[in-house]
């Protein structure tokens, strides 16, 4: 992808708006802190990586504006509470002389993690495999190249020959609206398949490994989008790797797993999907907007720093 997710110019942070893919390429400008957050909160700008660097921004438009900084950045994490790159991201520039220059930084550094990984990630993939993926793991939820699917570019990129088969990842559609267009931007051969079917794929020998990404890592497995552990469950019973694959700033080492807050969205994502209402008037619904996929179920996590175990 020529274009990155994120991008500082002018004062402005210009964001992808990525609630218009695949149908149409808009960018969406924050001028000040507020647009951040708001950004954040609407899926704007999504995936754990591009939240932390964008939330990096965020504090230093507050900076530049000369408001109070400190209550700025407690606003800022106040808009999802899963994804630890958020708070890392945004302790991390409070932490700095300059949060303008260290937004900066975070941003180069996130490219070069992504391609790090990838590179680390890439031995794990052979030539001619299928690999399922969930969610959005790739450039747009990062600053570019991506995580999950930032191993796939480098396998691809070193000649190997593979499939991508993406789930769908109702509600949001990450990986039917996300994933599938950034394969098909690369050229790389993808296919998607409806949530539903993942277990069947494996079953019957169509999936060679899987690979996703993280909103957290910590003791006890792996916080990822909702669907992540039905994928987990059904590659352990069908022994097909699972790999997760994530920057170090997605680690939590201060919590388990199980006493992290998981986002409870808002019913409508599930009650409608592409505008369009898919159940009775009046029905409730419940919105995780993800799962956590314990530690035994997971072959390796690979990291800028090489692939390491879960914890
Ligand atoms: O709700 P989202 O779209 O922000 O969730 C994103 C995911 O779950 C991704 O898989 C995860 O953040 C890894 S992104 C490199």
């Amino acid at each position: 992808m020529n274009m990155k997710t994120l991008e500082w110019k002018d004062g402005e942070l210009v964001l992808i708006d990525q609630r218009k893919l695949p149908d149409s390429l808009e960018y969406f400008r924050c001028r000040n802190y507020r647009d951040v957050i708001y950004a954040i909160k609407n899926m704007v700008v999504r995936g754990a990586p591009a939240i932390g660097v964008t939330a990096a921004f965020g504090v230093a438009m507050a900076e530049l504006a000369g408001e109070d900084v400190e209550a700025a950045a407690e606003e800022v994490k106040a808009s999802r509470p899963t994804a630890v790159n958020l708070f890392w991201a945004v302790d991390r520039v409070m932490k700095s002389e300059s949060p303008l220059d260290e937004a900066i930084t975070m941003y180069r550094e996130d490219m070069e993690t992504n391609r790090a990984i990838g590179r680390h990630g890439a031995g794990l993939i052979e030539d001619g495999d299928t690999v399922l993926t969930h969610c959005n793991a790739g450039a747009l939820a990062c600053v570019d190249y991506g995580t999950a699917l930032g191993v796939i570019r480098a396998a691809w990129d070193e000649g190997k020959r593979l499939t991508v088969i993406c789930d769908e990842t109702r509600p949001v559609g990450q990986g039917a609206r996300l994933s599938v267009w950034e394969m098909q931007q690369e050229g790389i051969p993808v296919k998607l398949i409806a949530d539903v079917a993942a277990g069947y794929l494996m079953q019957t020998g169509m999936i060679d490994k899987v690979i996703i990404g993280a909103d957290r890592i910590a003791e006890g497995g792996v916080a990822n989008k909702i669907g992540s552990l039905m994928v987990a469950l059904a590659a352990k019973r069908f022994n097909v790797p699972f790999y997760v694959a994530a920057p170090m700033s997605t680690f939590d080492t201060e919590n388990s797993i199980y006493d992290i807050e998981i986002e409870e969205r808002d019913p409508a994502e599930v009650l409608y999907y592409g505008g369009c209402r898919i159940a009775p008037r009046g029905t409730e619904a419940i919105n995780p907007a993800f799962d956590i996929v314990p530690s035994d179920l997971i072959s390796g996590i690979i990291t800028e720093k090489g692939i390491l175990d879960p914890l």
